[in-house]
């Protein structure tokens, strides 16, 4: 049975004014829950002070990208193992935002991806298709190329090790969450995949997670669904209750399913 996981991506939001009480009231929102794994992912400027807040808590801390070098003249960059100091576990890469507004290729995100495995982070590697895609029936086309891409070199057994988020574009921001039999469909093809470039095995255990307008009223629903284990929230992140209240939710159909 694979664990269900919450990733919190705060987007360029929190200054630490702000930040600080958002961490603080999820964690202590979240002390009694169990049977889910929490990750918050708070922008480069926050990330000490919360991960000082979240220090001995079971809550791991997260960045929202990395540059693919470990140092070098890359002006306002981060590099793998100055996250890895702060302390952080994992860090979302080719996120749709990203590869939209920054113009990130698959092929940069694949070394970002490499290079984060090799530093000991836990990539949160998300892919999904925009509206004219699925229009046209590229979802799968598009995804999977953004998978096989983004896996590139990455050696069968540290597929294993990534995190995987299916973040259909059209959802992002929109209100507009895909229903758990869009999501679920997409997600068992990319089980599929990981599959053929890892073993069943590993696929089996991976954990595939959805993001795209998860909040407190669709993720009970979401987690429900056999294929999607857990939520990539955005928007609904920004509200200690609503987090809570998503990470419980999710925890509780964990149980369910795997009961
Ligand atoms: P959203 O964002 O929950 O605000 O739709 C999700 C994401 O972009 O990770």
């Amino acid at each position: 049975m694979r664990m269900p996981l919450c990733v919190a991506n705060w987007k360029m939001h929190g200054t630490l004014a702000e930040a600080r009480p958002l961490a603080t009231g999820v964690r202590d929102g979240l002390r009694r829950v169990k049977g889910v794994e929490v990750v918050l992912c708070p922008p480069f400027t926050a990330l000490a002070a919360v991960g000082e807040i979240l220090a001995g808590s079971p809550l791991a801390l997260g960045a929202q990208n990395c540059h693919p070098e470990p140092s070098g003249p890359h002006t306002g960059d981060i590099a793998p193992p100055m996250l890895a100091e702060l302390g952080c576990r994992y860090v979302i890469l080719g996120h749709s935002e990203r590869r939209r507004e920054t113009g990130e290729t698959d092929e940069l995100i694949n070394r970002k991806v490499r290079s984060a495995l090799s530093h000991g982070l836990t990539p949160i590697l998300c892919v999904g298709e925009t509206a004219g895609e699925r229009r046209q029936g590229l979802t799968f086309t598009t995804v999977e190329g953004q998978l096989r891409a983004g896996l590139a070199e990455v050696a069968a057994d540290a597929v294993g090790r990534v995190l995987l988020a299916y973040e259909p574009v059209w959802a992002i921001g929109t209100g507009a969450n895909a229903t758990p039999g869009q999501a679920g469909e997409v997600h068992g093809y990319l089980r599929g995949l990981l599959t053929e470039l890892a073993s069943k095995e590993t696929a089996g255990a991976m954990r595939i997670v959805y993001g795209g307008s998860v909040k407190p009223e669709n993720a009970e629903e979401l987690a429900a669904e056999p294929e999607i284990d857990g939520a990539l929230v955005g928007g609904a992140s920004l509200n200690v209750q609503g987090f809570v209240t998503i990470v419980k939710k999710t925890a509780h159909s964990g149980a369910v399913r795997g009961a």
